[in-house]
């Protein structure tokens, strides 16, 4: 039994996050997938690649899984799939880690930000409805649906399921299919995630995954995934990945080298069987949470839509005094994190786009209030208690 509390003077050192413990539990499939991929030599694409798309597949309930270099690679090659580019606008939010947006502005196309849902702090439904009523033209001539402003065609909506929980898709959906739009699912935190039954990555044209090490599924370096149920799309994507290669140096298209790495492929393999289980730890986690610290008069808990099976990826916390909250859990030896403090629309990188503060009150607001508690699987029911206990007494 290995002794996960490292006891300090009177306090606990509780780490945000702790993959030592993970790779403990399941050391010798591990160890054992590293020596197979050795044996068989299957470093890049190959054999450890195919089976893990094949798995990562049929989990998510799609027909084709294209293992890919990492996340933004997958979201980039998804764009490339529907030839977005120059001239082109893709609807997505502000409130999201950065590789969103540059999948899209390294295309070519423009990034258009709508506001977030406070309560999920995922994309509103009610304010893209909203945005496009009055910012954009439908030509029925060439089924296009044009922003008036930024004159652009919008091609696509990319909804980000935020922290484990996913959007509410069916009126993003619906808006795709009135305007002739394309939805490309950025599930990068939302590996096994729900939405009225349904598995994160199967309800867009398109989705991506990280695979980020940090992830709910995390490789032991780079990876990611694009999925669809679309035969052609799929075609295109696995030229596209691999230099754009129809056959050994015949190259049909202009592509990139996103391949998968064989090592991260076979440990992602092995680690997919315990995704459920350990995406059922995070919920425990995350309900323990909710029971010590309900009611607690200067802290937001996170909430969840009925329609959603919520996997935590973050457990996400919001308090007006968030950095005095961040530094006096830092002094009681707990660690903690902020996804994100500074909105894409407020980046130098993206001052071009010509946002403006107050232009997302949402997403600043979220940006200046959220804190990330420790919610991986393997924390301890005492870990849990000690980091409410403190929680319960800041302020008093
Ligand atoms: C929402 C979101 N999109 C995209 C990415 C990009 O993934 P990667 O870091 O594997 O490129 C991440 C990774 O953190 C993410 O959280």
């Amino acid at each position: 039994m290995i002794d996960y509390q490292k006891i300090n003077s009177n306090n606990m050192e509780i780490p945000f996050m702790d993959l030592k413990r993970q790779y403990l539990n399941i050391k010798d499939e591990v160890d054992k997938a590293i020596q197979e991929t050795i044996d068989a030599c299957a470093f890049v694409s190959g054999k450890m690649v195919k089976r893990f798309e094949d798995n990562f597949a049929r989990y998510c309930g799609v027909k084709h899984a294209i293992g890919v270099s990492n996340g933004t690679s997958a979201l980039y090659t998804a764009l490339k799939a529907l030839d977005v580019g120059p001239g082109d606008g893709v609807i997505t939010v502000s409130f999201t880690f950065i590789a969103t947006v540059e999948a899209i502005s390294m295309t070519g196309a423009r990034p258009i930000f709508v506001d977030i849902d406070e309560k999920s702090y995922n994309i509103s439904p009610v304010k893209l409805i909203e945005y496009i009523e009055n910012n954009c033209e439908w030509q029925e001539s060439n089924k296009t649906l044009v922003d008036k402003k930024f004159r652009v065609r919008i091609r696509a909506i990319m909804p980000v399921h935020l922290y484990g929980q996913m959007v509410d898709m069916d009126p993003i959906v619906e808006l795709a299919k009135k305007y002739n739009l394309k939805v490309i699912e950025d599930a990068a935190q939302a590996h096994g995630a729900t939405y009225k039954g349904r598995k994160a990555g199967s309800i867009g044209h398109l989705a991506a995954f990280s695979f980020y090490p940090s992830k709910n599924l995390g490789a032991y370096g780079q990876a990611g995934a694009v999925l669809t149920n679309d035969d052609k799309l799929a075609k295109k994507m696995r030229m596209f990945i691999d230099h754009g290669q129809r056959e050994r140096y015949d190259h049909a298209i202009e592509g990139w080298n996103f391949r998968m790495d064989g090592f991260q492929a076979a440990i992602l393999d092995v680690k997919l069987k315990h995704l459920d289980g350990w995406n059922s730890l995070r919920n425990r986690n995350a309900l323990l949470y909710k029971k010590y610290l309900s009611n607690l008069e200067n802290i937001r808990l996170p909430g969840t839509h009925s329609n959603n099976y919520h996997v935590y990826h973050l457990f996400i916390i919001h308090t007006n005094m968030r950095d005095e909250l961040k530094d006096y859990l830092k002094d009681a030896g707990i660690g903690t994190s902020i996804y994100y403090a500074v909105p894409v629309h407020m980046q130098p990188a993206y001052s071009y786009l010509g946002y403006k503060k107050g232009d997302l009150p949402v997403s600043e607001l979220c940006a200046s209030g959220v804190l990330s508690l420790p919610i991986f699987p393997e924390l301890s029911l005492e870990e849990i208690e000690y980091v409410c206990e403190k929680l319960r007494s800041w302020r008093k």
